[in-house]
């Protein structure tokens, strides 16, 4: 059994003030910020500007990060960070920032281009240092060792494993969540409800990624329809910001499953967000595992808050499933595949595209064929 995890965390409220301290401790005289024009925006930066410069580290901005990032969008940061021969690059924003972030550290140490890394544990030498600080609750990226890009020519969503992707600090504040609007906080939320509930169930769980998912669910489960309603509930956004963590912690040593399997296709062929495609296909995948793991599920029901005494334990695995989907629906976010414009005539090429992402579906609690999944496809319609 093992754990990894990044060299340092800091999390809670004010943890961000800690970054300059960080920046100076690992020796850092210039560095480039990796981010978004939202966070740009939101006066983040500046934040992030002016605690740098207080610890007397330079810095310079790469905001261009687009949103489910391709290759053209990483090679571009990759240029810029070439050029400023930085010693610690520092990415802030959602899980596409801290992912081009991780990639353009170890690509000025790694020869070659990003798509000779696409793979497990293919690269080489560890990066230039980073310090990863997430802006939503939800991805889990500043803790795991996976950075993905769409490969927009296959139409695939492709993923650079390595140890090198950690961070040496992972950051995580939730004043910084403060600002994501209600429709952020509820797909990057229902994300880390998923890497909860999939790294749980995973056939690669142990009791150490058990501890962090389980308490994810707790948190999660009660928090995140109030976070959705009310973004300046501090306990919400504590919740929801410490609960993503864990379950990121549980997801990068345990794995995902189907879920995450089924959902790529909706995001490398129709652009439906990432959390969305999770949080659709969760509870039909949850109930066609249940029999993979009966007393697993009927814990996750108990964790998300049901009282579950009166059923068998048959029943108390199903209703984890259902309880999921009365979160989803609470969301107020797209509730089917048709709502989300994808046409049933897709199923059977995203079936099989499904299947064929073995990193994930080997760690499934119940073996699923092409047809399993079409019929999984055909409930969420
Ligand atoms: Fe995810």
């Amino acid at each position: 059994m093992s754990l990894r995890s990044p060299h340092l965390i800091l999390a809670g409220f004010e943890a961000s003030d800690r970054l300059g301290q960080e920046a100076m401790n690992i020796g850092a005289r210039k560095a480039l910020v990796v981010t978004d024009k939202g966070v740009v925006n939101s006066g983040i930066e500046k934040k992030v500007k002016d605690h740098l410069e207080k610890n007397g580290v330079n810095l310079e901005i790469f905001g261009e990060v687009m949103s489910d990032p391709d290759i053209a969008n990483a090679e571009a940061c990759i240029e810029v960070a070439k050029k400023g021969r930085y010693d610690l690059i520092i990415g802030v924003g959602g899980g596409s920032s801290m992912d081009i972030a991780s990639i353009a550290s170890v690509m000025m140490t790694n020869a070659g281009a990003v798509h000779d890394y696409f793979g497990i544990n293919l690269v080489k030498n560890p990066g230039i240092p980073t310090i990863l600080i997430p802006t939503t609750a939800g991805t889990g990226a500043e803790v795991t060792p996976n950075a993905i890009l769409t490969d927009t020519k296959e139409k695939l969503k492709k993923a650079v494993v390595s140890p090198h992707i950690l961070p040496r600090v992972a950051i995580i504040d939730p004043l910084l969540h403060l600002s994501m609007p209600p429709s952020v906080t509820s797909s990057s939320g229902i994300d880390a409800l998923t890497h909860a509930i999939e790294s749980y169930t995973s056939n690669n769980a142990t009791i150490l990624t058990d501890l962090f998912a389980k308490e994810s669910m707790i948190m999660i489960g009660r928090s995140l329809r109030t976070a959705v309603a009310n973004g300046n509930d501090m306990e919400a956004r504590y919740d929801m910001a410490i609960g993503s963590l864990y379950s990121g912690i549980s997801l990068a040593n345990a794995g995902v499953t189907a879920v995450h399997a089924l959902a790529y296709p909706l995001g490398g062929q129709f652009n439906v967000a990432h959390g969305i495609a999770n949080g659709l296909l969760l509870p039909y995948v949850m109930e066609f595992n249940v029999s993979g793991n009966i007393p697993k599920f009927a814990q996750v029901a108990r964790f998300l808050g049901e009282k579950l005494d009166h059923l068998s334990l048959l029943d108390q695995a199903y209703q984890a499933a259902k309880t999921v989907k009365a979160i989803y629906r609470d969301l107020k976010i797209p509730q089917s595949l048709t709502e989300l414009k994808v046409p049933k005539g897709a199923i059977p090429a995203m079936a099989k595209a499904a299947v064929n992402v073995t990193r994930l579906m080997g760690n499934n609690p119940r073996s699923m064929t092409v047809q399993d999944v079409e019929r999984i496809y055909e409930k969420a319609l």
